[in-house]
């Protein structure tokens, strides 16, 4: 049995992350995330949605430990992994505890083999059986890496790239996966490829994942729960279905305007007010 395998089958009731009252500043004084308050519950897709700088990141890599990189630290709040305190830990203790991340903008090892990408994220696996099994599940959910594992990786299109950071991420077995914007830049098909990999994984593993989106629609598809952020700030929270129907976030986030006439800024400024009431 594996950690992948035993996820689906809870410890506790209290939520796998659970973040509360979490702010973070950069270089000691810019300070980037207010009073964050966020869970993801065992087995559950959360969404988190939000403009361009509205935090998203900054929040992951809070939780993945990697804001120090940035000269970045959690200031203030904790975050709870399975009831123990996490922040501002060590990054590789964090992975070794199950939190993995895939970052924004496709870090691949691009003079590496596709091969050699996928046996980096095997390298906390001690058993070659498990580490086979789990390689030969990764191109079963991704059959268009069988044929390119030879290739280099820094030549693969963005689509086969998303395909290996999500296995690579995968084979480190986390309990907990962060996503950073995986639909960057695809094509509408290949969106849903790898959302659809995704809500499988999920599935199947009972594996839970914070999924940062700009493309809110297919996001809230597979979601269970979405969170909005905004200039640092938890505007809004909810199941992802009511999400999908809010009037709301229809015209501001999935880009389906109800009424004929386009909003003008005061409505805007009237949806921020009603975001807060409702956040
Ligand atoms: N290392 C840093 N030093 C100072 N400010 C930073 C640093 N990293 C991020 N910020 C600031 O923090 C804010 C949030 O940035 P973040 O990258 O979390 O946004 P985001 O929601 O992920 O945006 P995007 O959708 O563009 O990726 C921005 O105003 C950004 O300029
Ligand atoms: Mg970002």
């Amino acid at each position: 049995m594996t950690a992948t395998d035993v996820v689906a089958t809870p410890a506790t009731g209290a939520p796998l992350l659970q973040l509360k009252n979490v702010e973070v500043a950069f270089n000691g004084v810019i300070q980037v995330l207010h009073s964050v308050n966020m869970e993801v519950p065992r087995g559950k897709i959360v969404v988190f949605l939000g403009g361009n700088g509205a935090g998203k990141t900054t929040t992951l890599k809070a939780i993945s430990s990697l804001l120090a990189i940035d000269d970045g630290a959690v200031t203030g709040g904790g975050i709870l992994f399975d009831g123990q305190e996490i922040a501002n830990r060590d990054p590789a203790q964090t992975v070794r505890a199950g939190i993995v991340q895939v970052l924004e903008g496709r870090k691949v090892f691009g003079h590496l083999t596709v091969e050699q990408n996928l046996r980096l994220g095997l390298h906390l696996c001690s058993d070659r059986a498990i580490a086979e099994r789990e390689r030969e599940r990764c191109l079963e959910l991704f059959p268009a890496l069988r044929g390119l594992l030879e290739r280099q990786a820094g030549y693969l299109s963005g689509g086969e790239m998303q395909m290996l950071l999500v296995s690579r991420a995968l084979l480190l077995q986390p309990r907990l996966l962060l996503l950073d914007e995986p639909s960057m830049g695809l094509a509408p098909l290949l969106v849903r490829q790898i959302f659809g990999a995704l809500a499988r994984i999920n599935r199947e593993r009972g594996l839970a994942m914070l999924l940062v989106e700009q493309n809110a629609r297919a996001a809230l598809e597979i979601a269970d729960h979405a969170y909005i952020i905004e200039n640092g700030r938890i505007v809004m929270h909810g199941a992802a279905a009511d999400m999908r129907n809010n009037e709301d976030i229809r015209e501001f986030y999935l880009g389906l305007s109800v009424g004929r006439e386009k909003k003008s800024f005061r409505d805007v400024k009237h949806y921020k007010r009603r975001k807060r009431w409702l956040g």
